[in-house]
């Protein structure tokens, strides 16, 4: 379980903004600044405008809201300055292209993690299964060729690296600090937690953890990513910031 840790985290020193305006990067270096910045810039749906076709974005297959795909383009545009991106659950690409958008325009790299054979729920005779998405030779799901198509579509293959794994594999010898993860795999309990414990501790100070399908009431959806939202908030090391539907946003604290 991810358990606060020892050591002492200095606060960032600065935070660059830039305005689409106004392109010349202001800086603050006051905790107002930083306030400013969380407030206006991530806390918001629709602050920042997509620099993307919206119907593109429409016609990927994929359960997130477009609300929720601003939010995350949002938060990915501040979280990419800070360390590289990633993803657990790409499936057919659209959180890949809101997160991927916001890392090409700094330069930044999403990881994206899928094994793509879909979840429980996605499989034959389950509520989400979708036949276009199942390959007759072997017999399963392959949403892979559907990411890829996804990636090129939106001229991402210079910034989004998929895996191609199961998540804990991939976790297995992941050394890289990330600025932001974002957890939309499996929704059984197990792979939630599993997702939690193995990616949540590799985010820097002040980076972004991002939980899909947040449902408090359990009539409304299954429990397991919010069960591990409140795991997060319950070991201290995550603020709470405003959730867009769904979506919920914490961010890794300074201490
Ligand atoms: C809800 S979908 C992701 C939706 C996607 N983020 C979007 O914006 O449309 C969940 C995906 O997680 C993948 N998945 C489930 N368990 C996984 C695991 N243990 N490791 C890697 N991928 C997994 C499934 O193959 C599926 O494509």
């Amino acid at each position: 379980m991810f358990l606060p840790e020892a050591q002492s985290l200095k606060p960032a020193a600065c935070v660059t903004r830039r305005s689409r305006k106004h392109p010349v990067a202001t800086v603050t270096n006051t905790d107002f600044g930083q306030l400013w910045f969380d407030i206006f810039s991530t806390n918001r749906g629709g602050w920042n405008t997509m620099p993307f076709d919206a119907q593109l974005v429409e016609s990927v297959k994929g359960f997130l809201d477009p609300e929720e795909g601003q939010r995350l383009y949002d938060v990915a545009l501040v979280a990419s300055k800070i360390g590289p991106c990633l993803e657990i659950g790409s499936y057919c690409g659209k959180s890949t292209i809101y997160i991927g958008t916001a890392c090409k325009e700094n330069g930044a790299v999403l990881f994206s993690i899928d094994h793509h054979r879909g979840s429980e729920e996605q499989q034959p005779g389950q509520e989400y299964f979708d036949p276009e998405l199942f390959d007759e030779g072997t017999g399963r799901i392959n949403t892979l060729p559907f990411l890829l198509r996804s990636i090129e579509k939106a001229e991402l293959q210079d910034t989004v690296v998929p895996i191609v794994c199961k998540s804990a594999l991939a976790a297995r010898q992941w050394a890289t600090p990330l600025g932001l993860v974002f957890i939309d795999g499996g929704h059984s309990y197990e792979d939630a937690f599993t997702d939690y414990n193995a990616w949540a501790p590799h985010l820097v100070p002040g980076g972004y953890l991002l939980i899909h399908d947040i449902f408090e009431d359990p009539k409304k959806g299954g429990q397991a990513p919010f069960q591990v939202y409140k795991l997060a908030l319950a070991s201290g090391l995550f603020q709470e910031q405003p959730r867009t539907k769904t979506l919920g946003v914490l961010r890794r604290r300074f201490f």
